[in-house]
């Protein structure tokens, strides 16, 4: 083994690395609204052709409207008995219709007897793709990859004309989908003879402190007679630490085996990755490179057991995320997912589940980068229609493709530790629902024998009764905590996930008074209250599931519903407009924290701890009425006080919800200063917090989350905007109308405030503020400088920020 590395460090620094060229498309594209005739060949002359840059949504702009997509039906997931009118269910924005997008590119370096291939990230949805005005193909999912040999329709030397036509139906979705290229669309060459896309297969049988065992499987295109492959490994500071060399091709196929001594295994806690560095040779020439990321960690579910990483047992805590990004839309943006995982990251939270549709490639590359375990999904939809357009048209000629692609672009990442088949099918109620998922669960063990197929239930009894349920590899249960013990005992894998929980439902910063706890709660101006003590008829509160997670080992965890609000779903007020996005986020549509979050993080983040104190104490008019006080907090007892008054001292209990969180019920408002302090186990004063009545604004203050971006014209800095009074305390409840400036090398891209019932449009500098805040988004250009930000409004003082572009 010495002697193969010593020769392929050798090899490493003296042969060209690369040998394929791989351009993203993301500049020179045209894009219409519309089937306009020719365009395909379309000239540009009209007009109506958009210059865009890709990744795209074409919707995200708006206007909102009330009559787009406005289903009349009936949702027999949520327990509805007849049909009613949902506005805003897919956000009320104009995802619906036919799109057209063009560009023209050159291939550097292409010649005669070159591959070249054209990889989709995703295309929402019906792509149907065009080179040089031949039909290449076409895909049906928006939220797959897929990829098309485009080499008979082009020649070297000659540009390449890309079209895309895409078209979204409507009543093809429960939430909103996005619309256009929102992913990114890559253009690979490679030799005749190449490594296929997505064409390794990578795995770690053998894990243990002292030795790792890795497989890597290489698939060759169009192999022929002298070829080898060379495979280095590099550690995370990309130092060389392994090699070998195999000519053993069988079929089409290189198999090698690597030991790593002494690895540093992935985990939420350790994201270590490494990297396999794979070189085609035919002879003594390189004609391919191929590199495939990957950790080294094991993974079980057993009986008895429950879930282990690394040998170790833990539970997930998760959340649920749709793919929009809020105000962007769901085109994909690395800084926007980054921001979104590090606030996930700080409330403890270590897993995904990318519901209910296969995720952006980025995502997957950050999830392993920073620390998260992921369930992958595929489907919300199989042949029985929970939309009347939805994949149901699609399933049976197109859901081995889709698992086929779903499996083979993601299966080298470390943090998916789950492949989920869908969720909550209508298929759990019929009789061959369990063979439709035996047929799905079939095709990824098939592409990936190295992890286990889930799918979230909720039609629980029925799925036990007709297998469904024990056809699963391990057995996910959506809401239903008192079918929890039920299932456990006739099932027969010895464990259960909760795959979907709480879907409690708030707004951020809004309490509703008389403080009540219930199912479907609403109110006249369509919010939900942030005391945390109202879900849905089929959900929840955190508590409940926390505790069948502490007094159970057989349930493994759990993903909340969900950890960002979302564009679509608006419930509980899904047939009444204005609302048009969700209320179930544990932050709200511009990533803003609820209280929720520090109930969760007082939970789940074990390294830090937690003190968070709500209501906000800006409550004119109400003085001497009830207005409860609830602590969150990672302390196990906490007293809190009223200009200076002690309300007196609550430890944590041992049932019921004040296991987790403190409540004094019955605090009576009054101006002034509200109080806690938090007492560690041994009843000693540890940690205090305290908020301030505040006056009229009069002051802005912005908090960027980042002070330097790259001048790459994508890298996003996220500002929050808050007002102040004469003092400096925040105004939690202010409502000014704001504007946005900016100067330099920076671009105005989006702003929002976390209201579900906004109108608003994200793409204007102009936004009111919710709660007393908004978030807005800066883009940088690709030019290095400063950015200036100039946040007003009428009767406050102008504030500016600074950030850099490197
Ligand atoms: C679940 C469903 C989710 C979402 C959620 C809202 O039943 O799986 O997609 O609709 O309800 O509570």
């Amino acid at each position: 083994m010495k002697k193969i590395l010593t020769t392929l460090l050798f090899a490493a620094m003296i042969l060209p690395i690369t040998a394929r060229t791989t351009i993203t498309l993301e500049k020179g594209w045209k894009f219409i609204k519309g089937d306009p005739s020719g365009a395909m060949n379309a000239d540009f002359k009209d007009a109506s052709w958009e210059n865009v840059t890709v990744p795209h949504d074409w919707a995200i702009y708006g206007p909102f409207d009330k009559e787009i997509d406005k289903q009349v039906v009936q949702i027999e997931q949520n327990g509805e008995k007849s049909v009613s009118e949902k506005t805003g269910r897919t956000g009320a924005l104009p995802y619906i219709g036919v799109g057209w997008y063009h560009n023209r590119f050159e291939i550097p370096d292409y010649k005669a007897g070159d591959k070249v291939t054209i990889l989709f990230d995703g295309a929402m949805s019906h792509p149907t793709v065009y080179v040089n005005g031949a039909k290449v193909g076409n895909w049906v999912y928006g939220y797959n990859s897929f990829y098309f040999d485009i080499t008979p329709y082009i020649k070297p030397g000659m540009p390449v004309n890309l079209a895309v036509r895409l078209e979204n139906l409507n009543e093809s979705s429960r939430w909103y989908p996005g619309a256009g290229l929102y992913r990114n669309v890559h253009v690979i060459s490679t030799p005749n003879t190449h490594i296929e896309t997505w064409g390794t297969q990578l795995s770690t049988p053998v894990v243990s402190a002292g030795l790792a065992k890795i497989c890597l499987q290489t698939r060759i295109a169009n192999p022929s007679e002298g070829l080898s492959l060379e495979t280095i490994i590099r550690d995370n500071d990309g130092k060389i630490v392994e090699g070998t060399s195999t000519n053993q091709l069988i079929a089409n196929e290189f198999e090698q085996i690597i030991a790593v001594n002494n690895p540093k295994l992935w985990s939420p806690e350790t994201p270590t990755l490494y990297t396999a560095e794979s070189k085609l040779k035919l002879g003594e020439e390189v004609i391919d490179t191929y590199t495939t990321r990957f950790g080294i960690r094991s993974i079980s579910f057993s009986s008895g057991i429950g879930f282990q990483l690394n040998g170790i047992t833990r539970k997930f805590k998760g959340v649920c995320l749709h793919h929009d990004l809020g105000p962007l839309g769901s085109a994909v943006n690395v800084a926007a997912i980054r921001r979104q995982l590090s606030i996930l990251k700080d409330m403890g939270c270590d897993a995904i589940r990318t519901s209910h549709n296969m995720p952006s490639p980025e995502l997957l590359n950050l999830c392993d980068e920073l620390g998260f375990m992921v369930m992958d999904e595929a489907f919300d939809e199989w042949k029985k229609p929970k939309c009347r357009n939805g994949y149901n048209l699609s399933f049976d000629e197109w859901a081995e493709k889709d698992l086929v692609n779903f499996v083979h672009r993601d299966r080298n990442h470390p943090c998916i530790v789950l492949w989920s088949i869908g969720n909550e099918l209508p298929e759990q109620g019929y009789q061959d629902g369990s063979k439709t998922a035996f047929f799905l669960k079939n095709i990824i063990h098939r592409e990936d024998p190295t992890r286990p197929v889930t799918s979230g239930m909720d039609n629980i009894d029925n799925a036990i009764k007709n297998q469904f349920a024990a056809t699963l590899d391990v057995p996910g249960v959506n809401y239903h905590l008192n079918r929890y013990q039920n299932t456990f005992e006739q099932l027969p894998q010895g464990f259960l996930l909760g795959s979907e929980t709480a879907s409690t439902i708030s707004s951020r910063g809004i309490y509703e008074f008389p403080v009540k706890e219930g199912k479907d709660l609403t109110y006249p101006d369509h919010q939900c209250s942030s005391y945390d003590l109202g879900a849905c008829g089929w959900s929840n509160l955190p508590d409940e599931d926390w505790m069948w997670q502490d007094d159970k080992d057989w349930v493994i965890g759990e993903f909340v519903w969900t950890g960002f609000d979302y564009l679509g779903e608006p419930t509980p007020y899904d047939g009444m407009w204005p609302s048009r996005s969700s209320y179930f986020g544990i932050c709200d549509l511009a990533g803003l924290p609820k209280d929720r979050y520090y109930l969760y993080r007082s939970r789940w983040n074990t390294t830090e701890p937690t003190l968070h104190v709500l209501p906000h104490w800006n409550w004119k008019g109400r003085e001497g009425e009830v207005t409860p006080v609830f602590v969150y907090t990672s302390y196990p007892e906490a007293e809190i006080f009223i200009n200076g008054k002690s309300q007196g001292r609550l430890k944590k209990s041992s049932s019921g919800l004040g296991r987790y969180r403190l409540m004094w019920n019955n605090v009576k408002y009054e101006p002034g200063k509200l109080k806690v302090i938090a007492y560690d186990s041994l009843g000693k004063a540890v940690a205090e917090k305290e908020i301030t009545t505040s006056g009229k604004p009069v002051g802005i203050t912005l908090k960027a989350d980042r002070s330097e971006l790259k001048a790459d014209g994508k890298d996003l800095a996220f500002v929050t905007v808050s007002l102040v009074d004469k003092d400096g305390n925040e105004c939690p409840d202010a409502t000014n109308l704001l504007n946005f400036k900016l100067k330099g090398a920076g671009d105005y891209r989006a702003a929002c405030n976390g209201d579900a019932t906004s109108l608003q449009q994200f793409h204007l500098p102009v936004m009111k503020l919710f709660s007393g805040k908004l978030v807005v988004i800066v883009q940088s250009k690709e030019k290095a400088g400063d950015i200036v930000l100039r946040v007003s409004g009428k009767g406050l003082k102008s504030e500016s920020l600074n950030i850099k572009a490197r």
